[in-house]
């Protein structure tokens, strides 16, 4: 299983360790391949807002450069983890700010048709209080994607430091992990051949709205058609060598 896990953080703290734990229990027939990356160093510099991923394509973003090699691990992943601890309610802005340089493949733009196949993990940890108002931001983000299935995990330490937490909060960070786990494994080893309902119901929507529209986005629409998603489902494509496009 190809795995990308992407931290919200410059260090590996709680969060990572509770993305870790989940890696670890994923069924024994399951050979995990990972690769991590932490959103400071893929984009030290926030979205500008230009709009050129939007309206141009992704190349012409002026991050581009930095973040080619973590578009081809998501590309390769069979799941995607966005790992963030709570920060005042919400995902650490060096996640949000990864979250803003993908808005170009949110499915009210150009959704690859590969994410329709990829499951996600949000992974979230809190002191205390706000974890479900970040874990909403992070599955929010990989559903618009188009993931087939999204995981959550998420989990009061009531720590600032791996180090500080607490015996009872580890093993309650262990139990939680397998139930997780366990859900991973199995949608991955019997696979579900369309995604689940939320994902199904967004790009419908977004199909509906976009296919009269081409005004809306000149380029997203040439994509739609060039993609095929105003005839079929993109989960229902095939290319004549038997994958998917990514
Ligand atoms: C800037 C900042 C804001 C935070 N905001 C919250 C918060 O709103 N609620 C909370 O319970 N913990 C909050 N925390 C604590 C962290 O979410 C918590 O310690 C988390 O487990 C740290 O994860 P990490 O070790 O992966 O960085 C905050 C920490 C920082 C640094």
């Amino acid at each position: 299983m190809n795995i990308v896990i992407i931290h919200g953080t410059y260090h590996k703290g709680s969060t990572a360790y509770c993305a870790d734990q989940i890696i670890k229990q994923l069924d024994p027939k399951i050979i995990p391949n990972v690769q991590t990356f932490m959103a400071p160093v893929v984009y030290p510099s926030l979205c500008v807002g230009c709009f050129k991923c939007i309206v141009e394509s992704e190349e012409h973003c002026p991050h581009n450069k930095q973040s080619i090699a973590l578009k081809q691990a998501i590309v390769d992943a069979d799941l995607v983890v966005l790992t963030s601890p709570v920060y005042v309610f919400d995902v650490s802005g060096s996640m949000k700010n990864l979250l803003d340089h993908f808005g170009y493949q949110w499915m009210s733009h150009r959704p690859k048709q590969t994410m329709f196949t990829k499951l996600g993990l949000s992974v979230v940890t809190a002191a205390g209080a706000g974890l479900s108002s970040t874990e909403k931001t992070l599955k929010t983000n990989l559903r618009w994607w188009g993931m087939k299935k999204v995981f959550g995990f998420k989990q009061a330490v009531m720590s600032k430091s791996v180090n500080e937490i607490s015996p009872e909060v580890l093993s309650k960070i262990d139990v939680q992990a397998k139930k997780v786990a366990k859900k991973i494994s199995n949608a991955y080893l019997k696979p579900q051949s369309k995604p689940e309902f939320l994902t199904r119901f967004y790009f419908g929507i977004m199909r509906m709205g976009k296919k009269g529209h081409p005004e809306w986005n000149e380029l997203d629409h040439a994509y739609w058609i060039k993609h095929g998603y105003f005839n079929q489902k993109p989960w229902e494509i095939r290319v004549s060598h038997g994958t998917m496009n990514p």
